[in-house]
């Protein structure tokens, strides 16, 4: 194999097409986002990631990866990697319209021989639904004609460029030939361990993985409120607790975000005829943690006699997780949301996002209370006791774990630490 397409270049697709690129592939990226095409050609990054920058001018620069908006010069090629979004819709419902407009694009230009590699998290069966999909537009035999194969990503943003190498892969083909095929292909940079399987359990597998860490989280959100009842710090409790050799609590917090642990669970249970209650109240407590969040604030207000009506909020923080740019699902605008009709005003600030203030000092001057909802670098170790001098009401809510110490002259206090 020589030629590989890889369609969509967001935060999976794009560091994907640079590591084959690297490998000495000829990559060509298929993105409908003229501004994302630019962006890539003229070697710049349109996603905040270490290395990414580096890396993306190497296979730019050697000729071998070159992104494009015009779906005719994906005709031919040995390999197609689809990895476009898979979001929900409103009603939680999974929606692939972007994935079968993918697979419609390709399945129109691939030719006899070549492999179809969905990376993107699908709800179970869709890898054979898609193959028969394939097999209606161009009437190539799905195993015969042409090779189809789920290999689901399991990168964590911030660590993209070590995982893509060192993590271990899932290759579910909807023959065993087509699982062979793509574990040779990514073997050309993938240094981790290897497993062949179907389709289908390839796509459990990857819904379980996410489904598992919710589960858990909700649990660790669980415990957080039976701490509060009993004025333990349940960080102290988790720690000690995870001594056992086989317990591993995850930690609770003020939500859970992203493109992935929101929507996974819920493409798990959708193609399934009844589901059994556990992994949906889990994800209802996680979406609860904003709100839980809001009463932690509004308790403190009450504390110091703060009208919430009158009440200046700066939140710290609007991406989902620290040191990324990434505000899909972000339970920081979740809590805005909450809040914004019963306060005075709510400012935001966040190092990689924006936010309506340009410095944490405008965010906090005049404000009543700070509420840190992003665990970025930026905002571990500050000077609270400096910085509550520009503050009307020193309220502090810690809704990530990052302060150890409750500075002086606050009042202070976080998710699972104990006071309500
Ligand atoms: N982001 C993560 O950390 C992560 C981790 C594991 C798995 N995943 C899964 O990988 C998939 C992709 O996630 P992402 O975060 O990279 O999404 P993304 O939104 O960052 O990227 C998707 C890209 O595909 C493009 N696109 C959409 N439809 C297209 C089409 N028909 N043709 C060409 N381009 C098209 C979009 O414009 C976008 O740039 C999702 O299914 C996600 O669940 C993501």
């Amino acid at each position: 194999m020589k030629e590989i397409a890889v369609i969509g270049l967001g935060y999976i697709g794009l560091p994907t097409a640079i590591m084959f690129a690297n490998a000495g592939f000829r990559v060509t990226g298929y993105e409908i986002r003229e501004d994302v095409v630019r962006s890539i050609n003229s070697g710049k990054a349109h996603i905040i990631e270490p290395e990414i920058d580096e890396l993306l001018k190497k296979a730019v620069s050697s000729g071998n990866l070159r992104a494009t908006s015009d779906p005719e010069e994906i005709r031919n090629k040995d390999a197609y990697i689809i990895c476009v979004q898979t979001p929900l819709k409103e009603d939680k419902t999974p929606d692939l319209s972007y994935l079968e407009s993918a697979v419609r694009t390709v399945a129109e230009r691939m030719k006899k021989g070549s492999l179809v590699v969905i990376e993107s998290t699908v709800p179970p069966l869709t890898t054979v639904k898609m193959a028969k999909l394939i097999e209606e537009i161009r009437g190539f035999k799905a195993g015969e004609d042409f090779y189809m194969v789920h290999a689901p990503e399991r990168v964590m943003p911030g660590r993209i460029f070590k995982e893509l190498v060192y993590n271990s892969r899932i290759f579910g083909g909807i023959t065993p030939e087509s699982s062979e095929i793509a574990e040779k292909l990514y073997r050309s940079f993938v240094k981790g361990q290897t497993f062949k399987t179907s389709s289908t359990v390839s796509e459990v597998v990857k819904l379980m993985e996410n489904t598992f860490r919710d589960v858990n989280i909700a649990l660790a959100n669980e415990f957080a409120f039976l701490a509060h009842q009993y004025g333990v710090n349940v960080f102290e409790a988790i720690e000690l607790a995870n001594t056992h050799p086989r317990v591993n609590i995850h930690l609770p917090g003020i939500g859970v975000g992203g493109h992935c642990l929101p929507k996974d669970p819920h493409l798990l249970l959708w193609p399934a005829k009844e589901d059994f209650g556990l992994i949906r109240t889990a994800r209802e407590i996680n979406d609860s943690m904003p709100l839980f969040t809001k009463d932690l604030l509004f308790s403190a207000f009450k504390q110091l006699n703060v009208p919430p009506e009158e009440a200046v909020v700066a939140v710290l923080g609007l991406a989902y997780k620290g040191n990324s740019d990434d505000t899909r699902n972000s339970p920081a605008i979740a809590f805005i949301d909450a809040i914004k009709d019963d306060v005075r005003e709510v400012r935001s600030y966040d190092p990689f996002v924006g936010g309506s203030a340009e410095s944490l000092e405008e965010a906090l001057r005049g404000a009543d209370a700070a509420v840190i909802a992003t665990d970025h670098t930026a905002f571990k170790n500050l000077n609270w006791e400096e910085l509550g001098k520009l503050m009307r009401t020193k309220i502090l809510i810690d809704g990530r774990h990052i302060i150890d110490k409750p500075p002086r002259g606050f009042l202070f206090k976080g998710i699972g630490r104990g006071e309500y």
